[in-house]
């Protein structure tokens, strides 16, 4: 009998790869070559990453995940196998390069005939790309939607409901691919929020999913896809995370107190940290925002449960996550480009079940701050954020 236990326990154990829950326990954390290289990205650029990432401390800091975005395509052979173009020359000794380094590699394709770039999509070549994948040893993919819109548009002219059935499938034949290799691999829609992406994305097997267009290196465009998070954090849980797209910290004008805001907003979201900076001149300030402990074990957290906005207004967005040692965490967020002092605005601890007040530690500047009361005054530079941990 005993034996018989065992045999089935065995069985399962080797027939069920990673659950979802265990591939993406909390939010995946990595760096991805869009933002900064688009399509410049190459094989060397890869391994660079790879290198200082370790040499950063950002592997050690959680970054695990190196991610080749569009264009590393090439064309397909005779029996419809994908090959890598001229600027990826071995896609399998890349990633034993990556792995080489304690990390792990991800790739990027689309349901449709082309990506987004207008290399190689997958269409139709679904099974032979995941195993292609699984034999290079790649451990994420990045599912683009891309022309697949053209094909379901071409397919059901005029209706709605009939494309957005087809881009599931879509979705959920490559899922059903990846499991038949019998590699894990984190799975990540991209398909810009489509169809309410996040009450279905964990029935075709996704562990993330994009929940809006892209980001640029903007404070801006950063402010709208943070607030188009609110009334999203139902859809969050270990294994299946809303997907605000990737960091920006450390691009473009960004300042400093901008890059805090962006990974406040991040970690208080339990978004995926997927650093997307130019790491060959990363700046100290970049990298230990980019590497706050603190701040990086409240995106962690292993509750798992997602932060929503609990106020709004001209200046001041407040925001707040519950935490699993039962603290909260609460950002506050000055929007405009005054220099804000909270004066006699309230902080809302009631509503985040602090109606006596709080303990306040202030995360980023590591300091205990003691009681804090609703009436206190905060001072928020502009464009800025303060994060605080409250405790009873
Ligand atoms: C976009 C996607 C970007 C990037 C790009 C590559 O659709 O949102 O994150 O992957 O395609 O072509």
């Amino acid at each position: 009998m005993r034996r018989c236990l065992l045999f089935v326990v065995a069985l399962v154990v080797v027939s069920f790869p990673l659950s979802a829950q265990q591939l993406a326990a909390t939010p995946p954390m990595g760096w991805n070559s869009w933002n900064w290289f688009a399509g410049k990205v190459t094989d060397a650029d890869i391994r660079k990453a790879a290198d200082l990432l370790v040499s950063s401390g950002m592997r050690d800091a959680g970054y695990t995940y190196v991610n080749i975005d569009d264009t590393w395509e090439g064309k397909r052979d005779t029996s419809g196998v994908i090959h890598t173009n001229e600027k990826f020359p071995d896609m399998k000794a890349l990633a034993d390069y990556v792995h080489s380094k304690g990390l792990k590699i991800g790739i990027y394709s689309s349901p449709g005939p082309q990506t987004c770039a207008h290399y190689e999509g997958s269409l139709g070549h679904e099974e032979q790309d995941a195993k292609t994948y699984a034999d290079w040893g790649i451990d994420f993919l990045k599912y683009d939607l891309c022309s697949f819109r053209n094909n379901m548009k071409q397919e059901h002219p005029n209706d709605p409901d009939a494309q957005d059935r087809m881009m599931r499938d879509a979705y959920m034949k490559m899922h059903n691919a990846i499991v038949k290799t019998g590699r894990p691999m984190v799975y990540s829609l991209c398909q810009y929020g489509f169809d309410q992406v996040w009450q279905w994305g964990p029935e075709v097997g996704a562990n993330l999913w994009r929940t809006t267009g892209d980001i640029n290196a903007t404070y801006d465009r950063m402010l709208v896809l943070t607030l188009a998070q609110a009334g999203l954090a139902k859809y969050a849980a270990p294994g299946h995370w809303n997907d605000p797209d990737m960091l920006e910290v450390g691009n473009g004008k960004l300042t400093h107190d901008e890059n805090i805001s962006h990974m406040t907003m991040w970690a208080i979201l339990a978004s995926p940290l997927i650093a997307g900076n130019n790491l060959t001149q990363m700046s100290d300030d970049v990298r230990s925002i980019l590497t706050n402990r603190d701040v990086i074990a409240i995106n962690q957290d292993k509750l798992g449960k997602q932060g929503d906005r609990v106020f709004a207004g001209d200046q001041i967005e407040i925001w707040s996550r519950p935490l699993s040692d039962g603290s909260v965490a609460l950002a506050i967020l000055n929007v405009s480009t005054a220099r804000s002092q909270m004066h006699g605005l309230s902080l809302h601890l009631k509503d985040v079940g602090f109606p006596k007040g709080a303990q306040a530690h202030d995360v980023w500047a590591g300091k205990d701050l003691g009681r804090i009361k609703d009436t206190d005054v905060m001072t928020i530079p502009e464009h800025g954020a303060v994060l605080l941990k409250l405790t009873k």
